[in-house]
């Protein structure tokens, strides 16, 4: 196993002798707008059938708790027709297969690190460790990024499900290498049930269909292609929702929910419909927003999730309607980048339950109801770019290991209520900055109201260029946990940081250590 100097200082294990060691080179020479594949060997787009990705069976089952094993392996997967592409999946499947559980109920998740000692192509050893975003989970299990996991150990994660029902995502958050193992496929939804949710009318069951939507690049040798294009961004000529590149999905002549999770690693999004007919919007990351909105277009940064109902009664059998991307700037762009995937209409045979959405969804979550005037404080995030780094007031996350994780940006107390004001006072580039632990409510955007997606719930909120956003949220809970742009390649380059809620005692991040393989006890 290598370190680069980089690594071990994020470890906080550097010495003198190290720091002489050479910079590890994790970009291949050379950066490049085009794309590797000529043309002629690119995916057509909608010639591919939609799929979605298996849902987790648990190993097993007890009164309070579901126990899951996950197994983060290699696997060689088709996703160019015509080549191979070597990636890893959470159990082998790329995107990782969807959790679903009621609220109230405790899941375990064993997480295996059977990964290769090293990456095939980049050389760096692939810890991890395993975030689920969305979830307050306790510290110890929020997949603090320097609480790694070494190939051939494991770790067991706890999560409550007692937030409101809402569709999360885990994902690899594992230090300095979290861009890198979630474009090889380390990433899946999360699904959180509660009865409000199961109650309302909207589209359940085989009508509530899970989008994954990403973005790579692939080498001629069918390999996937790694260009930070200088730490800003990786970007890809193929677009792929659920693993597969701008599929077709047939649906009846009914309404749909789609819950659209941004996997990309700097990809952002603006949404439309080719019918020119709205999405209706109706729960943001942290659940179902107070009431619908509807919307011809919107933007989704990384990280973002939406769920959005769209209705295809409108159209004939026969007709196929588009989701199209007018992609937001600061993103590069290829000659397909601007569709994303496909519906055809084929019928009317269906079940007619759940086909509504009503004028109220959840009009008393306490999160919408919070105002400025409950804060009892403000503070400031500057999002800026600083000694070719990307930095949080200043700050990397090689600061917070360098300090012994006690560097914080905010420690508030439990139960206060605060205002953020994130700041990015750049035109060069967008952040989706996302806060670990809360729901919050977005305030405004430069001054001005939010976007009508965004009246809700959320956890992760796109500061654009020059946009200085305000958020209002109430710490519940205890303990260190993360703050970082989800653009993953500025998160590991080193746009993160942390904040501790005050709270009696509060349990160390990494106080909870992987234990090495082979697995010992029951799960
Ligand atoms: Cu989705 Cu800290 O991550
Ligand atoms: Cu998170
Ligand atoms: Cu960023």
């Amino acid at each position: 196993m290598s370190l680069s100097r980089r690594d071990l200082m994020k470890l906080g294990v550097v010495g003198g002798a190290a720091l002489a060691l050479p910079l590890e080179r994790t970009v291949r020479a050379g950066s490049s707008t085009q794309s590797r594949l000529a043309s002629s060997r690119l995916p057509r787009p909608f010639t591919l059938p939609f799929r979605v990705p298996p849902v987790l069976q648990p190993s097993r089952v007890d009164s309070t708790t579901d126990y899951y094993k996950v197994y983060m392996k290699p696997v060689m997967a088709d996703v160019v027709p015509g080549l191979k592409t070597p990636l890893w999946g959470y159990n082998g499947s790329v995107p990782g297969p969807t959790v679903k559980v009621a609220q109230g109920r405790r899941t375990v998740m064993r997480q295996v690190n059977n990964l290769p000692a090293t990456h095939p192509l980049l050389r760096y050893t692939p810890w991890t460790s395993v975030h689920l975003h969305g979830s307050p989970s306790a510290p110890e299990y929020d997949g603090y990024a320097s609480d790694i996991t070494n190939p051939g150990q494991y770790k067991d994660y706890v999560y409550p499900n007692t937030p409101t029902a809402r569709t999360l995502w885990y994902h690899d958050h594992g230090l300095h290498h979290t861009a890198e193992n979630v474009l090889m496929g380390l990433a899946a939804q999360y699904h959180l049930t509660d009865p409000l949710e199961q109650s309302l009318p909207i589209p359940h069951g085989e009508f509530d269909v899970p989008l994954v939507v990403s973005d790579a690049m692939f080498a001629t040798d069918g390999q996937l292609y790694f260009d930070n294009h200088d730490e800003s961004g990786m970007f890809g000529d193929v677009v792929l929702v659920n693993g597969v590149p701008w599929p077709v999905m047939k649906v009846k002549r009914r309404r749909y929910r789609f819950r659209l999770l941004n996997a990309s690693i700097s990809r952002s999004y603006q949404w439309s419909l080719d019918s020119g007919d709205p999405f209706v919007v109706i729960a943001t990351d942290g659940g179902l927003m107070p009431a619908p909105q509807r919307v011809r277009s919107f933007r989704q940064g990384m990280a973002e999730r939406y769920e959005v109902v769209v209705d295809f009664s409108r159209y004939p059998v026969g007709r196929r309607v588009v989701l199209g991307n007018s992609s937001p700037k600061n993103n590069i762009d290829y000659d397909n980048t601007n569709k994303v995937m496909a519906f055809d209409v084929v019928g009317d045979d269906f079940d007619p339950a759940d086909n509504a959405v009503p004028d109220q969804l959840n009009p008393t979550n306490p999160v919408m109801a919070l105002t400025a005037a409950d804060a009892v404080r403000t503070r400031k995030l500057d999002l800026v770019r600083k000694n070719s780094q990307w930095t949080i007031n200043g700050h990397t996350w090689d600061d917070v290991v360098r300090s012994r994780f006690a560097l914080v940006e905010a420690n508030p107390a439990e139960g206060d209520v605060e205002v953020w004001e994130i700041r990015n006072s750049s035109g060069g580039w967008f952040h989706p900055v996302h806060i670990h632990l809360v729901d919050f409510r977005v305030l405004d955007r430069n001054g001005a109201a939010p976007m009508a997606h965004e009246l809700g719930p959320k956890d992760v909120v796109y500061v654009g260029e020059n946009e200085t956003v305000r958020v209002v949220m109430r710490f519940e809970g205890r303990g260190k946990y993360m703050i970082h742009c989800h653009n993953l390649v500025h998160e590991d380059h080193d746009m993160m940081s942390q904040f501790e809620v005050v709270a009696g005692e509060s349990t160390d991040p990494m106080s909870d250590p992987c234990r090495s393989l082979p697995e010992d006890g029951e799960l």
